[in-house]
């Protein structure tokens, strides 16, 4: 097997973890048992990545938008959350991961905060890798968020209004001290973000993956990685100012 690991390697990557329900319609099974295959392939994907060297990985657990699923699917996706941080939390910490929540989480069910917000201080000063959990997510949320708290402090004359910049705004989102990804990975074959870190991945590579969620293996992440690796990130520059090293 190849080395998963390259020069040209993204320190940040995000995946949209999609097809949970299609591999469960496939086995003839409900979606659920797609659900809890999905939370196994997330546990085999943190040590896979780790493993390759990504040093920060954003996974798009659950949107603002999940909520308008049936009732039963819901309590099931809580569930599975729950019983994931009980039986891998030791596991983040030994890994030396910081754990984050990306998201409006004090609409989360209270057993599940409570589990987050000791995860995320237990973890707070491990440096070697970040795991974001988005949770609750969705961008639009997010801007409105910023947005208010942003107005708040103008209005408290805590920011003066001709001094906002991209930068003061980034530091009002739910991921101010997360770096951008760098790829954004989707399973399943869909081609779309999802209200998914739409700000954060303006310079994004994206890369859509037709395997479902719960097979998405070392083998799947290594042809994303291999992909990234033949990119060029030209960031509004042309091929020709990329490609010319600096003296
Ligand atoms: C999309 O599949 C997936 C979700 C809405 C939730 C993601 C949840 C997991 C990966 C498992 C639980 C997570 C953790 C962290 C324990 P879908 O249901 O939309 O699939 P479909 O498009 O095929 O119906």
């Amino acid at each position: 097997m190849s080395d998963i690991r390259s020069k040209d390697f993204p320190a940040h990557v995000a995946i949209i973890m999609d097809g949970n329900g299609r591999w469960a319609n496939q086995q003839g099974l409900p979606r659920i048992e797609g659900h809890r295959r999905g939370a196994e392939a997330v546990r085999r994907t943190l040590k896979t990545a780790y493993d390759a060297g990504i040093h920060c990985l954003t996974l798009y657990a659950f949107s603002v938008e999940n909520w308008n699923r049936p009732q039963d699917e819901i309590d099931g996706l809580m569930r599975l959350l729950e019983q994931f941080l009980k039986e891998n939390s030791k596991q983040i910490i030994k890994m030396e991961a910081r754990f984050r929540v990306v998201g409006r989480y004090e609409e989360l069910p209270n057993a599940i905060q409570d589990r987050l917000r000791q995860l995320e201080a237990d973890t707070a000063n491990n440096t070697k890798h970040t795991l974001a959990l988005a949770l609750n997510y969705g961008s639009r949320t997010e801007i409105v968020d910023a947005v208010s708290a942003l107005a708040e402090d103008v209005k408290n004359g805590r920011v003066d209004p001709s001094a906002i910049d991209y930068s003061c705004i980034r530091s009002y989102l739910y991921t101010d001290d997360l770096p951008d990804p760098d790829l954004v990975i989707r399973t399943s074959g869909e081609c779309r973000l999802s209200n998914f870190l739409l700000l954060q991945s303006a310079y994004s590579e994206i890369y859509i993956s037709d395997v479902l969620w719960p097979d998405f293996s070392r083998e799947h992440l290594q042809a994303a990685l291999d992909d990234y690796a033949s990119r060029e990130r030209r960031y509004g520059k042309t091929g020709e100012q990329v490609s010319i090293p600096k003296i």
